[in-house]
């Protein structure tokens, strides 16, 4: 015996149609939220990786024995939150890695690592993402060529500020090639995120927190 709905006069009925869209709706957004769940543990850990693999590039080794991904501070500039990660080795930071952004070619937005000392000297920058044409502007990323690598040991005051600068407007970086849009910007945003440093040296570099209260347990810090 046949349920209802298969019989073939039952498809002419309106209930039969608004049923059978409401069944596959179900079951395509059942199926949805199964394969969200399924992957969402996967990728939390193909970012947690790749944010490793970028603060291992743009900070040292040798400058922390803490993991530096859980030792965090959020750093609020008036314009923008900041998430800064705080590399430290006998538990005082020796450097910080956070993430600039500036406007590319196009106006879309290229995201750079940096590392800093607690001097203020960058340890590395490294473009993350960008959408900067492929043979002009691609040439910030560090597999294509190693302009990016020119800002390592610079500071605020090296070069001067007025010098922060692609060549072509009086300063010390190189432009490329029918494309000085692309690193201009670049230069730009690793100078205002060491001015960032500056202006938040003290929070970042976790010395402005309060000893551990008596009674309580000490701030995460990461520390392995
Ligand atoms: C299709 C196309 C794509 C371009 N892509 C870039 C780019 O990704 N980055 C860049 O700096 N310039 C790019 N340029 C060149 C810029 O338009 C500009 O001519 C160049 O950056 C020189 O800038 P300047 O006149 O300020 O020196 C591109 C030009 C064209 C026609």
């Amino acid at each position: 015996m046949n349920p209802w709905f298969l019989k073939p006069e039952s498809r002419q009925r309106l209930g039969y149609h608004v049923a059978l869209l409401g069944g596959v709706a179900l079951l395509t957004s059942a199926a949805i939220g199964v394969a969200d769940h399924l992957t969402r543990a996967d990728i939390a850990q193909r970012r947690l990786e790749d944010l490793q693999v970028t603060l291992q590039q743009v900070v040292p080794a040798t400058h922390y024995d803490n993991d530096l991904v859980r030792d965090t501070v959020t750093v609020d500039d008036g314009d923008q939150l900041l998430v800064a990660y705080r590399a430290r080795r006998g538990g005082q930071v020796q450097a910080v890695c956070y993430q600039v952004s500036a406007p590319g070619y196009g106006n879309t937005a290229m995201v750079i690592a940096i590392g800093i000392d607690r001097a203020g000297n960058l340890l590395g920058a490294r473009v993350i993402s960008h959408n900067e044409t492929p043979g002009l502007g691609d040439k910030i990323e560090s597999s294509k060529s190693d302009w990016i690598l020119s800002f390592t040991g610079r500071s605020l005051n090296d070069p001067q500020p007025d010098q922060w600068a692609v060549k072509k407007d009086g300063g010390v970086f190189d432009q490329f090639t029918g494309a000085t849009i692309t690193p201009r910007a670049v230069v730009k945003a690793v100078k205002a995120g060491l001015e960032f440093f500056a202006a938040h040296r003290a929070l970042l570099l976790d010395e402005t927190a309060p000893g551990p209260i008596a009674g309580q347990p000490a701030p995460d810090r990461g520390n392995n």
